[in-house]
């Protein structure tokens, strides 16, 4: 049996994952109308695995018999402020997701419940990945600079398949 807080817990990460999702696809679709297919891919593609991340708290929460609860979510932001600063939020943003992932770890061994915490591990793995993707390309924007995003946008099209 789920203890109360821990299913409280993993039903607020469900908004998290969720919203997650939708940024992802706002700034997909930003990118996609500025005319960078490449990165538009890869967001697109971050958009689906963090509503299969939201998906994994669902069916995690009513499978330990709980009630996983389907929120409102927050409207993101319909407009970027150019591809740096685009993944440089991504990137803050995985950062404030690990941290509440970090979160439930901890809340996990407060209420002993080991299921749960054996569970959130392949998360925990997960934010190291994706903190690890978005640096790389964070450090190849760097090195191509402001007037080459054009060969970036063909570079990254090939990334998510190297990930997988
Ligand atoms: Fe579901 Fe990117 O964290």
């Amino acid at each position: 049996m789920l203890p109360k807080k821990v299913e409280e817990i993993l039903n607020n990460q469900i908004q998290k994952e969720g919203y997650s999702s939708n940024l992802y696809l706002a700034m997909a679709s930003w990118v996609d109308k500025e005319g960078y297919a490449g990165i538009a891919q890869w967001l697109f593609a971050q958009a689906e695995e963090e509503l299969m991340h939201m998906m994994k708290f669902v069916h995690f929460i009513n499978e330990r018999g709980g009630h996983a609860i389907v929120p409102a979510f927050e409207q993101p932001p319909a407009k970027f402020d150019g591809i740096h600063k685009l993944f440089a939020q991504v990137l803050e943003h995985e950062q404030y997701v690990t941290s509440l992932i970090n979160d439930i770890v901890a809340l996990t061994i407060k209420e002993n419940d080991y299921a749960t915490h054996n569970w959130i591990q392949w998360f925990v793995t997960e934010q190291i990945e994706e903190e690890a993707t978005v640096q790389t390309i964070i450090d190849k924007l760097n090195m191509l600079g402001d007037k080459n995003i054009y060969m970036f946008d063909r570079d990254i099209m090939g990334m998510r398949g190297q990930e997988e």
